[in-house]
């Protein structure tokens, strides 16, 4: 296969029989640490993947935008009236349109657009590729029109585009990393502030790798078990009288779990509020240029989403055990569950003998091969040429 970047390029040819004004990139991401917190107000540290999806585009006249994409060799085209009504647009053009739509609620002046989207972002793998999808059609459009539009503004427009648009309540994280990542480094972010902190995150000078195991699980009713989380979260937090579960901290959980009404929801709780601490903990050694050791935080974070969150399921939980069988530093699911990726911190020079590990473990199992490979922290979006 070609290079994502001239797939884009040559789409874009043969849709509209002309050349792009320009090329936009937005990555997937991997969350290193910090899962189901950011709705919580709480903490996380995702990083960017190599693996991108990019956007060529030009203007076009009048509000109307049209859209090739090379996962459905289809094109899709609509116009200001389609977009101002949420629904019209509906599958993978929802992510485009929702871009719009927010651009335009929040009183930009979008131009219309020629786009052609080719990506190298596994879909429905837990890598966020819509909110590199939303990330990249985002960039481009605020470039095309001249928006005055700051990269840090730029992740809450398209959650909402997500939350609103598309439907689906997810939280800050996986737009905050598409656009804010830097490469070589993990982004801190304080969902409530959106403060972010660049951590070093340096993994062959730590002679490290982060392999992922694609675990190639079927998604089960993964969008009700989100939504379902994330009120679980909101009511606590309501009976708590916190502003949401980041108020809570490890110290305080003792008093606070009895006052909640049921063993599930004190599940749930702990798990948030343990998580949030397990971040702070993950930074303060990356900071402090002691990158192996944080292995057991990862494994302690899976335990807990296994245990308490109750989100992973056998395929996942039978790839971290095979990992951390096989030697990893450290192993965890990444994203919202239910499927998805695992991330196993290894030595570098055993990441093909724990892929292997895991291939087997899997083979006894008779679950479908997994996808594995190796990853290193990479940028946010950004304007190619
Ligand atoms: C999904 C959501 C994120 C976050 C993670 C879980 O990726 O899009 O907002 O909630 O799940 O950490």
């Amino acid at each position: 296969m070609t290079d994502v970047e001239d797939r884009a390029t040559a789409g874009f040819r043969s849709a509209y029989g002309q050349e792009p004004a320009g090329r936009w990139a937005a990555p997937g991401r991997a969350n290193l640490i910090g899962e189901h917190t950011d709705y919580n107000d709480g903490f996380v540290l995702p990083f960017a993947l190599s693996l991108r999806t990019v956007v060529a585009a030009a203007p076009q006249d009048g509000e109307r935008w049209t859209v090739w994409s090379e996962t459905t060799e289809a094109q899709i085209e609509f116009a200001a009236a389609d977009v101002d009504e949420p629904g019209r647009v509906t599958g993978w053009g929802a992510y485009v349109a929702g871009v719009v739509w927010a651009l335009r609620e929040a009183g930009h002046a979008v131009p219309g657009a020629r786009l052609a989207i080719a990506t190298d972002v596994p879909l429905g793998s837990g890598l966020s590729s819509s909110a590199a999808l939303e990330a990249a059609v985002l960039t481009a459009l605020v470039d095309l029109g001249g928006l005055d539009l700051p990269a840090d503004r730029q992740p809450r427009l398209a959650q909402r585009a997500e939350n609103a648009y598309v439907g689906a309540p997810t939280g800050i994280m996986d737009q905050s990393a598409a656009i804010r990542c830097r490469e070589g480094h993990a982004l801190f972010l304080d969902c409530r502030t959106e403060e972010v902190e660049h951590i070093p995150f340096d993994l062959d000078a730590a002679g490290l790798a982060i392999l992922v195991i694609d675990s190639r699980a079927p998604h089960r009713h993964a969008d009700g078990e989100y939504a379902s989380r994330r009120k679980s979260c909101e009511e606590a937090a309501a009976v708590l009288g916190v502003p949401a579960l980041r108020d809570v901290a490890v110290a305080d959980l003792d008093a606070a779990l009895p006052k909640l009404p049921d063993d599930e929801t004190r599940r749930r709780v702990r798990h948030v509020v343990t998580e949030n601490q397990r971040v702070l903990d993950t930074v303060a050694l990356l900071r402090a240029g002691r990158a192996p050791e944080i292995g057991p935080l990862l494994t302690a974070s899976h335990a807990s989403m296994r245990d308490d969150f109750e989100i992973t399921v056998p395929e996942i939980d039978t790839a971290v055990e095979a990992a951390l069988t096989a030697g990893a530093l450290g192993a965890r699911m990444t994203g919202g569950g239910f499927g998805g990726c695992v991330l196993a911190l290894v030595e570098a020079a055993s990441a093909d003998r724990v892929a292997g590990a895991v291939a087997d473990a899997y083979a006894r199992h008779g679950f479908t091969e997994p996808a594995t490979f190796t990853i290193l922290p990479a940028t946010g979006a950004t304007r190619l040429d």
